[in-house]
C-alpha cells in the first residue's frame, strides 16, 4: 500500500529506499527494509500494477549467515578443520559430522569442500586431503564487512549474493497497466450477488490469461465390471477360447428358447420373466429345414427322444425379445459351427478333422468358445437382483466329451478366478443333461454360495442343428455381478449399475486382481 501511495502521488519512486516506513523513524534503507519491499513488489508485478527494476549497491552487507562465517568461517572450512588428516586418525562419517555442527553446516560443507579438493572419502568416512587451505570465502566476506564490496569485482559479489551470504539491493519502481491504488484482490467471477448489489460497475476485474495452461482433466477409468471381465477374458483367452460375437441384445424365441429344446410352455418364456419387444414384434423366419428338425423334436420327439408331445406354435417362437440368457449367442455359433456337418458349403477353417481316422470327414471341427456380455430378465430388483446383468459362458465342442471333462475344465477355470474350493450339485436345465449348479465356498462369508451353472447340451438341442452323433458340447455361465461384488465388497448391485453408482468408488477401484 505504501508503495501504491506513494507512486499515485508522485508517479515514480525512483530509490525504494527512500520510502518511509510508516512506524519507523527514518527511511527504509536497511536490506531487511528492501528484501520486505522485494515481497511487495513481485507480488504487485503478477498482477500488472506495477514495474520496476533492481539495482545493485555499491556497499554491501553481510546477511546473518554471512556475519556468522565471517566469524568463525565458511562450512567448507569447518567440516575440513573437523576432519583428521588422511592416515592419521579415525575418518569421520556423515552423520557424525551433522551431529557435531549441524545437519546444513555439514551438508552444505562437505559438498563445497569435497568440490574444493579439501577433503576425500577413506571407508566410509571422510578425512583431509589438502594440509592449507585458504578459506576464499571468508576472506571475501571479511573484505566486504570493512569496505562495502569486493576489489575481485562483480562477479563474485553476485556469487555471494545468490549464496545469501551478502545482500545489497534497491530498486526503481514505476506503474503498471493495472496500476490502481487499491489492493483489493481483483475479481474472476462475475457472480450474481455482484450483478444484484451492483458491485459489478466498481469492480476491478482479473485479465484473462491466454498463455495459461488448461486445468488438467482427470482420465477416464474403467468400471469394475469392465475390469472384472478383462481378467475373466483373459482366463478364457489363456486357456485357448474364442471370443463369440454378443452384439446382439434382441433374439427371437426360437433362438433364445426353442433351438435349445426349453418347451414352449416354460415359465421363464412369460413376460414376468422376458422383456418382449412391441415394435417390431416378430422375427424372420429362420432357416426352414432346420426350423423344421426343432418343431418336430419339440411336437413328436426324434433323437431318441420323445420330445414334448405338445402343440408347438410359430407365435410363440417368432416374438422377438431381450435375450434372457448368452445361450442364445452360443447357440446361433453352435448352428454355425455344425455348417460343414450339415453338408453346406462353407469356407473351411483349415483345422484338420479330429478323431475320425480312416474315415470320411464329417464336417466337425472341434471348438472352444466364451461370451461375456449383458443379458435381461424381467425381475423386481432389489439389493442382488438387477433387470439387466452380464453373464460368462463358456463352451467346448469335441468329440466323446464326458461331464468329467465339464467338472475338469471348471475346476481350472474357477481356480484361475481365485476360487479352490468348488462343490457341484445335481440340478436342471431343459437344454442340459445332466446339468450341475457349480457352488464356491466364500471364506468371507463362511458358507457355500452358488456361483454358475453348467450342463452337457442335449441331443435334443445338438442333432437338429447337424452335429454327428459323437459331439458332445459342454458348457457353463455365471455372472459377472458376482464375482465383481464379492473383489469388490459390494453388497448392494445397485452401487455397482444404475443412477446409484459411486463415480468416486468406480474411479479409486484398484484392479481385480482375480
Ligand atoms: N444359460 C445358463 C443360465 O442362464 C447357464 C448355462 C450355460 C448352463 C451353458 C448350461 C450351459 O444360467
Amino acid at each position: 500500500q505504501l508503495v501504491l501511495d506513494t507512486l499515485h502521488a508522485h508517479s515514480i519512486i525512483k530509490d525504494t529506499r527512500s520510502l518511509v516506513i510508516p512506524g519507523q523513524s527514518g527511511p527504509a534503507a536497511s536490506q531487511d527494509a528492501q528484501i520486505t519491499i522485494l515481497g511487495a513488489l513481485n507480488s504487485l508485478l503478477s498482477r500488472d500494477m506495477v514495474k520496476f527494476e533492481t539495482h545493485e549497491v555499491v556497499s554491501h552487507a553481510l546477511t546473518p549467515e554471512g556475519s556468522q562465517i565471517a566469524l568463525s568461517g565458511s562450512h567448507e572450512a569447518r567440516v575440513w578443520s573437523a576432519l583428521p588428516t588422511k592416515g592419521q586418525g579415525t575418518p569421520v562419517t556423515l552423520v557424525q559430522l551433522k551431529k557435531q555442527m549441524g545437519d546444513e553446516t555439514a551438508k552444505a560443507g562437505h559438498g563445497r569442500a569435497f568440490k574444493n579438493g579439501w577433503i576425500g572419502k577413506e571407508g566410509d568416512g571422510l578425512v583431509k586431503l589438502a594440509s592449507t587451505i585458504k578459506d576464499v570465502t571468508q576472506l571475501d566476506l571479511l573484505e566486504i564487512q570493512s569496505s562495502g564490496t569486493l576489489k575481485s569485482g562483480e562477479k563474485d559479489l553476485a556469487d555471494l549474493r545468490k549464496r545469501k551470504l551478502i545482500k545489497g539491493q534497491w530498486f526503481t519502481v514505476s506503474k503498471g497497466s493495472e496500476f490502481s491504488t487499491s489492493t483489493a484482490k481483483p475479481e474472476t467471477d462475475l457472480t450474481v450477488d455482484m450483478l444484484t448489489s451492483g458491485a459489478w460497475k466498481t469492480s476491478t476485474y482479473k485479465k484473462y490469461n491466454f498463455e495459461a495452461e488448461g486445468a488438467p482433466t482427470a482420465g477416464g477409468s474403467l468400471h469394475p465390471l469392465l475390469k472384472v471381465r478383462e481378467e475373466i477374458r483373459n482366463i478364457f483367452l489363456e486357456m485357448g477360447f474364442a471370443e463369440m460375437p454378443t452384439a446382439c441384445f434382441v433374439e427371437s424365441g426360437f433362438w433364445c428358447f426353442d433351438a435349445l429344446f426349453v418347451p414352449q410352455q416354460h415359465p421363464a418364456r412369460e413376460v414376468q420373466d422376458t422383456f418382449y419387444v412391441s415394435d417390431p414384434s416378430h422375427s424372420l423366419h429362420p432357416e426352414p429345414e432346420y426350423y423344421k428338425r426343432v418343431s418336430t423334436v419339440h411336437e413328436h420327439g426324434g433323437f431318441g427322444s420323445t420330445g414334448y408331445r405338445a402343440p408347438w406354435s410359430h407365435e410363440e417362437t417368432s416374438k422377438l425379445l431381450l435375450r434372457t440368457h448368452t445361450t442364445a449367442s452360443s447357440a446361433h455359433m453352435l448352428y454355425k459351427l455344425a455348417a460343414k456337418c450339415r453338408g453346406e458349403d462353407v469356407e473351411d477353417d483349415d483345422r484338420p478333422a479330429v478323431g475320425k481316422d480312416g474315415q470320411k470327414d464329417d464336417g466337425f471341427r472341434p471348438a472352444k468358445l466364451f461370451s461375456i456380455d449383458r443379458v435381461f430378465r424381467n425381475e423386481t430388483t432389489d439389493a442382488t437382483h438387477l433387470a439387466e446383468f452380464h453373464q460368462v459362458e463358456g463352451v467346448v465342442a469335441d468329440r466323446g466329451l464326458t461331464l468329467a471333462d465339464l467338472i475338469g475344465f471348471m475346476k481350472v477355470f474357477f481356480s484361475k478366478m481365485g476360487i479352490k474350493q468348488v462343490r457341484f450339485k445335481p440340478a436342471y436345465n431343459p437344454y442340459t443333461e445332466p446339468s450341475l449348479e457349480i457352488f464356491a465356498f466364500h471364506p468371507m462369508l463362511d458358507r457355500w454360495v452358488e456361483v454358475g451353472n453348467s450342463g452337457m447340451f442335449r441331443p435334443e438341442m445338438l442333432e437338429p442343428m447337424g452335429f454327428p452323433k459323437d459331439v458332445r458340447v459342454h458348457g457353463w455361465g455365471l455372472s459377472l455381478e458376482r464375482p465383481t461384488m464379492i473383489r469388490y465388497g459390494i453388497s448392494n448391485i445397485r452401487t455397482l449399475m444404475g443412477h446409484k453408482t459411486s463415480i468416486e468408488g468406480i474411479e479409486n477401484s484398484p484392479a481385480p486382481m482375480l
